[in-house]
């Protein structure tokens, strides 16, 4: 298929064949055996090759004098080794190049080494037993320097696990005729309430809001006749919680459906796509997940063929049975929501649940009361090793149970006119999820922090690169 090869798909098969290559020159270093031999450590994504330099002493010196990093075009025979390397991804061949092109010549000397963004758990480990611990990047660095650290073999992984995520919702949802929608970023009042929206100046002296979710317009598509409807976008939130998991913006997953019975038909769908997902990934990301672990050393998740779903007044039963004592009718907080999930997992062997039926004054303005006692609501928390992943729910598809309860939270009727007005055309019960991107990612990864899940995060110390 043309000269040109992907680095990850040189094997024995190859060999013999005449390849273009173009990639990240990683390491250029001299023979110790053979001083007119030397090598090139190639890198594209998460492959590795090694190419070989000998014959032309031009050619040695040109390569020895590429800063690491820059990217150069190899031209050469795939040749098989005697022994597998270790140290690349391609074990079996290596390049032996006949002609060697510089592209991009990196700078003399990165501000931080990919070498040291990318080690594994272990060299840490097995350096400190030394007593000569190696340096660690901090995660501030890091960031500071994204482009670098992406391109360790962990950061190229969560990218790529990151991706099939987005692409599994898309497929599981267009598969149950739910049909994609694209749903206002500016809007004129906030989506969910509270003090955590950005607010800016709009044009002709108007003020508007970046959109904590897609919450209002996925309604209003259900208002407009689509039964089924998904999102996948840009949220933003003013959030001040400097935390492992909150970012000021972050990629929802959203859904929401007509519902024929109960909301429960939510539920249905929230555990299809998240069982099937977590199959997927197991089953088709298993190089990006090594990867992740050899450097952020995780358990797989846990999960049940059929999701468990607990309800609210379950889960703090058992949270009080185990000594957490939890203010009635209040959301539950990040120790008590981490407390249930280690409780859930003792008691039935899952990291992945679902707690129901949460008091009505926990949740959003729109959010359905239970009809059979007002105090909790037709809603949902999803959680993924003891971190909420999702929240779901019915919404009040009334208009005047919808305004009493905007008002109710303090917020200006005005600025969600048109929201509260569509309802007064005629709209289905209906209700829906949202997911955190980021959240699902870190959390199935078993990531200690949601900014290593976003390629560039926004928080609010962060508002670059
Ligand atoms: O729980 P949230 O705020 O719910 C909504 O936005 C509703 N409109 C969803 C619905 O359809 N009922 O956010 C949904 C999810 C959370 O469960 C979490 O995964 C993620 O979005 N999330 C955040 N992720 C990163 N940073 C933040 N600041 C987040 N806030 C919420």
């Amino acid at each position: 298929d043309g000269p040109w090869a992907e680095i990850g798909r040189l094997d024995k098969a190859a060999a013999g064949r005449s390849v273009l290559v173009r990639a990240w020159a990683q390491a250029v270093y001299r023979g110790s055996k053979t001083k007119n031999v030397a090598f090139i450590e190639l890198r594209r994504g998460m492959s590795t090759v090694q190419c070989v330099l000998a014959g032309s002493a031009q050619m040695m010196l040109f390569a020895l004098s590429l800063p690491k990093e820059s990217i150069v075009v190899v031209e050469g025979a795939v040749a098989l080794l005697d022994n597998p390397l270790r140290y690349t991804t391609v074990r079996e061949v290596e390049i032996q190049v006949r002609k060697l092109y510089c592209i991009s010549r990196a700078a003399p000397k990165l501000p931080i080494s990919v070498e040291d963004a990318g080690r594994s758990a272990e060299e840490f480990a097995k350096a400190e037993a030394k007593g000569v611990p190696l340096p660690c990047v901090g995660q501030d660095t890091r960031l500071d320097y994204r482009v670098i650290d992406l391109r360790t073999a962990a950061g190229q992984a969560v990218f790529r696990v990151q991706h099939q995520v987005e692409n599994k919702f898309r497929e599981y949802l267009s598969s149950k005729d739910f049909i994609s929608i694209h749903t206002p970023k500016l809007i004129s009042g906030s989506s969910e309430g509270g003090a955590a929206v950005f607010k800016l100046e709009y044009k002709n002296g108007k003020c508007a809001c970046l959109a904590q979710s897609p919450q209002l317009h996925k309604q209003m598509a259900i208002c407009g006749g689509f039964c089924r409807v998904f999102e996948v976008g840009s949220v933003f939130r003013a959030e001040d919680s400097n935390t492992h998991r909150h970012l000021c913006e972050f990629v929802g997953l959203d859904a929401e459906m007509e519902i024929m019975r109960h909301y429960f038909e939510v539920c249905d769908i929230v555990d299809g796509l998240f069982v099937e997902l977590f199959r997927h990934l197991n089953e088709n990301c298993k190089t990006e997940l090594e990867a992740i672990n050899r450097q952020y050393p995780f358990e797989p998740v846990k999960y049940l063929e059929s999701t468990l779903r607990l309800s609210y007044e379950e889960g703090i039963q058992m949270l009080k049975e185990a000594g957490t004592e939890i203010e009635p009718m209040a959301d539950l907080n990040t120790e008590a929501e981490k407390k249930l999930g280690q409780l859930v997992r003792e008691k039935y062997d899952t990291d992945f649940f679902i707690l129901y039926r949460y008091p009505l004054a926990a949740r959003p303005f729109y959010t359905m009361p239970c009809y059979d006692n007002p105090a909790y609501s037709n809603s949902f928390d999803v959680f993924l090793r003891g971190e909420e992943i999702i929240s779901g729910a019915q919404r009040i598809h009334e208009p005047e149970l919808l305004a009493k309860r905007a008002a109710e939270h303090g917020i200006d009727k005005s600025s969600i006119k048109w929201y509260i007005e569509s309802f007064r055309y005629g709209t289905p019960p209906h209700g829906g999820f949202g997911a955190g991107l980021e959240r699902v990612v870190m959390l199935f990864c078993g990531l200690n922090n949601i900014r290593k899940a976003s390629c560039f995060p926004r928080d609010p110390q962060r508002l670059s690169p």
